[in-house]
């Protein structure tokens, strides 16, 4: 096989034995950031391919340079594929990332300081969902809603109440870690009825919707973002689908799909990324494949597998468990308020990584935090079933109760090293070696 890094060994070596070491350290630990994957070799292709040295700002067939004749086709195909996954009106694939998609969509609906909702930050919502440290939090005002204290779910009936008395002319429904379904249609009828615009973010649980899951917004929601790198296992990057009518602006001189469309270019975006545009058309062929869905099943079940792991063990989740990808374990139980971090850097030491996170009604800080969220796309992609998920989530658990004992976090490293050897990353491939 051709080896991509054959050159860059030789002009680079500083930044080559990064590569290298990068490489080994995702092949020797247990990557659990639910926000993470590891990508095919064609997308790693694309995404070094000769396509990062074109400009072409605009859209396929109206550029504003010359020389596009083949990023039209590779974005056209990029489009229809994502239309064909998600059973979306329109695609822009443009943006940069999850974030940026976010904007666009402030950008093309509300006027700067206009009220939306978004679900609270600690109970699982994104910055761009309106934390006050993000743009969507200082340039508009938002109104979180958050989960029922005791049940640590959404609870629709409050989030309408809600939404009766803020009047917002958005709501935002989507996680980035919250462990439950989202009834997003409950969202869309919430929204028609207090004349808000629906924007769901998927960017977490894309994959599940387009597989069918976990409901799929993308069919009634007036907007949905999401990233490509996360459970659709494709680029880092974003994209937005949407309606094509504006539903409060039928006669306006745009509609929907075109307020989106200029929002991203040229109203906060310049030339797209083309070669990470053809990366993402690679991962939705992936995705249509009928071996995607069966992946998407199987992060389930190995979510499911770990949590119950977990709790046999004495943790406690938030909102008692899983349906999607991601958990977050309360550490609180244990008498680990604010610890997140340090039992963070101890399964680190280990070789298991998970990020430290806030959890509802955050007893510490978001520095300090009293949770750990936990997902299983990337070792799913790599091979793991529900019986490694038991050795993992035993791991888990010993270090939790030993996370200062140096001779415990030794020997789950041993455990861990074996277990990857039987996983190995990328064994087809010959970069690095
Ligand atoms: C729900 C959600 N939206 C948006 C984003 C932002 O994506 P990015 O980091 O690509 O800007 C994230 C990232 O984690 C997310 O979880």
């Amino acid at each position: 096989m051709h080896d991509m890094m054959a050159s860059i060994n030789k002009t680079d070596p500083e930044i080559y034995s990064l590569i290298r070491k990068e490489r080994e350290r995702l092949s020797n630990g247990i990557e659990l950031i639910p926000s993470e994957n590891v990508v095919s070799i064609a997308v790693l292709q694309a995404m070094g391919s000769v396509f990062t040295n074109k400009y072409s700002e605009g859209y396929p067939h109206k550029r504003y340079y010359g020389g596009n004749e083949f990023v039209d086709s590779m974005e056209d195909i990029a489009i229809e594929r994502a239309k064909k996954l998600f059973g979306a009106e329109h695609v822009n694939v443009q943006p940069y990332s999850g974030s940026p998609a976010n904007q666009a969509v402030f950008f093309a609906l509300l006027k700067l300081g206009d009220t939306f909702m978004g679900l609270d930050l600690n109970a699982g919502g994104h910055l761009t969902h309106g934390s006050t440290v993000n743009f969507s939090g200082r340039q508009y005002n938002c109104i979180a809603y958050n989960v029922d204290k005791e049940t640590e779910l959404l609870d629709y009936d409050e989030i309408r109440k809600q939404a009766k008395e803020v009047k917002p002319k958005l709501i935002i429904s989507g996680l980035t870690a919250y462990p439950r379904k989202i009834d997003f249609k409950a969202f869309q009828e919430i929204c028609d009825e207090v004349n808000a615009y629906h924007m769901s973010d998927i960017a977490h649980i894309a994959g599940l919707c387009a597989t069918g899951v976990h409901q799929n917004p993308v069919p009634f929601a007036d907007v949905a973002t999401t990233t490509t790198h996360k459970t659709l296992r494709g680029p880092r990057g974003g994209m937005i689908m949407c309606k094509i009518e504006d539903k409060f602006d039928k006669n306006g001189k745009k509609n929907l799909a075109q307020k989106i469309d200029s929002a991203i270019f040229p109203g906060l975006q310049g030339g797209p990324h083309d070669h990470v545009n053809a990366a993402k058309a690679v991962a939705f062929g992936e995705a249509l494949k009928p071996g995607y869905k069966d992946y998407c099943r199987q992060i389930v079940k190995n979510a499911k597998a770990l949590a119950g792991t977990l709790m046999d063990k004495g943790l406690e989740l938030v909102a008692g468990g899983t349906d999607n990808h991601l958990m977050v374990i309360k550490l609180v139980n244990k008498g680990l308020t604010g610890k997140g971090k340090e039992v963070q850097n101890a399964l680190d030491e280990a070789g298991i990584t998970v990020n430290k996170n806030t959890i509802p009604y955050e007893p510490g800080s978001p520095f300090n935090p009293s949770g750990l969220r936990l997902g299983t796309p990337a070792v799913t992609t790599r091979g793991f079933k529900e019986s490694e998920m038991k050795v993992i989530g035993e791991s888990i658990a010993k270090i939790i109760d030993g996370y200062t004992d140096k001779k415990t976090i030794e020997n789950v490293k041993k455990d861990i090293l074996e277990l990857c050897r039987q996983f190995p990353l990328y064994p087809d491939f010959t970069v690095l070696e």
